[in-house]
C-alpha cells in the first residue's frame, strides 16, 4: 500500500542493499556469526524494487527468498561481502548498508577440525575490513546509508558512525528493545543524515520502514545523479 503511492519514484536508479550476517570459519565444521535475519535488507531491497530500482542484493547466509526481480549475490564472510560491495559499486547510485557485518574473524581458518582438549582455549581474532567505511573514503561516493544496532546511547553512537563512515543517512536501532532490529519483523529506529536533520520513526513492520527509508532516499538524491 504504501510503496503503490510512490510509484516507479526510484526508476533509472541502481540500489546496492547488503543484508544478513556474515560468517567467519574457524573450521570446517565451526564458525563466528550473529542474530541478523536478514529481514531488513530483504525488506529495503523488495521495496527498492517495487518502486522502479535496479536492485543488487548482496547477502550473507539468511535462508530467506530472493525478492522477485532483485539481482541477489550470495556471500558468506565479511572478505566476500567487500569483494562482491567493492566489484559492484561503481553501478551503484545508492548503497544500504543493512548488513551485520562480523567485526573480527578467527586470525586463521584451520583445515582440520579442531579437537577438544584443555579445559580453556583462546580464539586469536582479527579485524574484519570496513566495508561502508571504505564505501565513504570513495572518490566518487554512492549515496551512503549505514545502520546502526546499538543498546545504549543511540543517538550518540549512531552519528559518530554517520560522520566518521561519511556518510548520507544513518538508520539508528535500539536493539535492546525487543520489538526492534535483530530477529523480529518489526522495527522502530531514529534517521540521522549528513545535514544535522533527523527524524524518529515508530515502531511498525520492516517493509513499511523500508519504505520510509527509500522515501527519504528518493527526495535527497540529487536530480543530476538520476
Ligand atoms: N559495517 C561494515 N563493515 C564492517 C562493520 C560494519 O560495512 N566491518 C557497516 C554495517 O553494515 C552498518 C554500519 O557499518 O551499516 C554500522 O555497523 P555497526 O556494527 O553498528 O558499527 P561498527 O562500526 O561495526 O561499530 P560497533 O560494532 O563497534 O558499534
Ligand atoms: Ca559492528
Amino acid at each position: 500500500v504504501v510503496a503503490a503511492l510512490r510509484p516507479g519514484d526510484l526508476e533509472g536508479v541502481t540500489v546496492m542493499v547488503t543484508a544478513g550476517p556474515t560468517r567467519e570459519e574457524i573450521d570446517p565444521v565451526r564458525f563466528i556469526s550473529n542474530h541478523s535475519s536478514g529481514r531488513m535488507g530483504y525488506a529495503v531491497a523488495r521495496a527498492a524494487r517495487q518502486r522502479g530500482a535496479r536492485v543488487i542484493l548482496v547477502s550473507g547466509p539468511t535462508g530467506l527468498a530472493a525478492p522477485a526481480g532483485v539481482e541477489r549475490i550470495c556471500v558468506e564472510s565479511a572478505r566476500d561481502m567487500q569483494a562482491v560491495v567493492m566489484e559492484h559499486v561503481k553501478e551503484c547510485m545508492v548503497v544500504v548498508k543493512t548488513a551485520a557485518v562480523a567485526d573480527y574473524r578467527p586470525a586463521e581458518r584451520k583445515g582440520d577440525k579442531i579437537k577438544k582438549q584443555a579445559a580453556e582455549m583462546t580464539l586469536t581474532l582479527v579485524k574484519n575490513p570496513d566495508i561502508l567505511a571504505e564505501l565513504g573514503r570513495l572518490k566518487k561516493r554512492p549515496f551512503l546509508v549505514g545502520f546502526a544496532a546499538e543498546t545504549s546511547r543511540l543517538e550518540e553512537y549512531a552519528a559518530q558512525k554517520l560522520a566518521e563512515k561519511n556518510l548520507d543517512m544513518i538508520v539508528a536501532n535500539d536493539v535492546s528493545l525487543g520489538d526492534a532490529g535483530f530477529n523480529v519483523d518489526t522495527n522502530r529506529a531514529l534517521f540521522l543524515f549528513r545535514d544535522g536533520s533527523r527524524q524518529e520513526c515508530p515502531l511498525m513492520s520492516k517493509d513499511e520502514l523500508a519504505n520510509r527509508i527509500l522515501d527519504q532516499i528518493a527526495s535527497r538524491l540529487p536530480a543530476q545523479r538520476r
